[in-house]
């Protein structure tokens, strides 16, 4: 799925994380990717998160997944909205529909949402910590969007849904299929069907918070920390007041906390590692069989291709000496001369053909066994697991 017009450099400019954009139908020729049907499968499944919202007079009432399946049959009149998180993870089709907006980097791409509703349906006013792209898959959508929200912004009293209570919208679309509204962090929206069978995907992005970086680091730098590592003052005076904490010491405190917070290049390899953790475990591509630099080099020198599992997360830092750190999936690979190549290749393709020729190359059959025998990748032989 391409689009055929739109501005990314305009769009970066004017409009990312800054304000909202309606961006009438960009496509080639856009098609739904996804049936109701399966949408609703989907949200009877173990292991994948999904939620049932139903209007009940003035109050929306929510329903945690998985559902079972007779609970689509027992719906009424009241509007209703099923929404299912993550469902590039199990369905290509919608996966597609993440990479035109591969302009933002893939480290910050959280998942693709998939909401259908009937008429009257949707989730209510709010607002998203995460930047999204709502596009309309099929039927009609109302949306009103803005203005700013932060964590003083009321909310209404409500056990599952962070509602706004007096929102008051400074603009409103309706969608059509094709249709794309870019809401930024903060805004708050409210998105309601107009008429049945609307379908929305959000294309969703996330954005770690400052608590989340400090933790994760703080955490894993302790984990390596020495008891014996500690506070010494060899060069103590007597202070004229017993209670007092100096200057001098705080200083000598403060600089312990920071000095070992501060390495770069330990911190890179850190955040490519805790930013690669898969969201959900369940899409487990790990194979019965374990792959052997044997299997692996059959399969280059076959030409099979390789698949690159949809719920795992790659990315790459590139290191100063020329070669990269390869992260799938919370583990790090330092890769150089081909295997780089081959692993950045990774990174850009959800699936592709690597070089039979590097069947003679170790560190880049190396790379494939662990990566396949983690469930981050697979070659396409055509055999479903
Ligand atoms: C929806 O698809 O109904 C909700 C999407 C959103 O507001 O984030
Ligand atoms: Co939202």
């Amino acid at each position: 799925m391409q689009f055929a017009h739109f501005d990314i450099d305009q769009f970066l400019r004017n409009h990312w994380q800054k304000r909202p954009l309606l961006i009438r139908n960009p496509w080639n020729d856009w098609q739904n990717p996804l049936e109701p049907d399966e949408l609703a499968g989907l949200a009877c499944e173990e292991g994948i998160e999904s939620r049932l919202i139903v209007r009940d007079g003035d109050a929306l009432k929510m329903e945690s997944g998985p559902l079972p399946e007779a609970r689509f049959g027992e719906l009424g009149k009241e509007a209703w909205t099923l929404l299912v998180q993550a469902v590039d993870h199990t369905v290509p089709d919608v996966a597609a529909l993440i990479e035109p907006f591969r302009f933002v980097p893939d480290w910050r791409i959280d998942d693709v949402m998939v909401s259908y509703a009937t008429n009257g349906g949707g989730v209510g006013p709010h607002y998203d910590q995460y930047d999204v792209f709502l596009v309309q898959g099929l039927g009609r959508r109302r949306w009103r969007v803005g203005p700013v929200c932060n964590a003083q912004t009321p909310l209404l009293p409500h056990e599952d849904l962070r509602l706004l209570p007096d929102f008051e919208a400074t603009d409103e679309w309706v969608l059509e299929p094709g249709d794309i509204l870019y809401v930024p962090p903060g805004f708050a929206h409210d998105g309601v069907a107009v008429g049945d069978d609307c379908m929305t995907y959000s294309v969703g992005f996330r954005a770690p918070s400052r608590a989340e970086l400090v933790e994760g680091w703080a955490d894993h730098q302790v984990d390596r920390m020495a008891e014996d590592d500690r506070y010494a003052d060899p060069d103590l005076a007597a202070q004229p007041h017993p209670g007092e904490i100096t200057a001098a010491s705080l200083d000598r405190l403060h600089a312990m906390v920071l000095e070992s917070l501060s390495n770069r290049a330990d911190f890179a390899r850190w955040f490519g590692t805790f930013n690669s953790q898969p969201k959900y475990a369940e899409a487990d591509w790990r194979p019965e069989d374990l792959a052997t630099p044997e299997t692996v080099q059959d399969s280059l020198a076959q030409g099979i291709p390789l698949l690159c599992n949809p719920a795992s997360r790659f990315a790459f830092i590139r290191q100063a000496t020329g070669g990269i750190t390869l992260f799938a999936d919370g583990q790090s690979f330092d890769c150089t001369g081909e295997t780089a190549d081959l692993a950045m290749q990774i990174c850009a393709n959800a699936t592709l053909e690597a070089d039979p020729a590097l069947a003679a190359s170790s560190s880049a059959v190396e790379l494939l066994v662990t990566l396949i025998n983690q469930g981050s990748l697979a070659f396409d032989d055509g055999e479903e697991d």
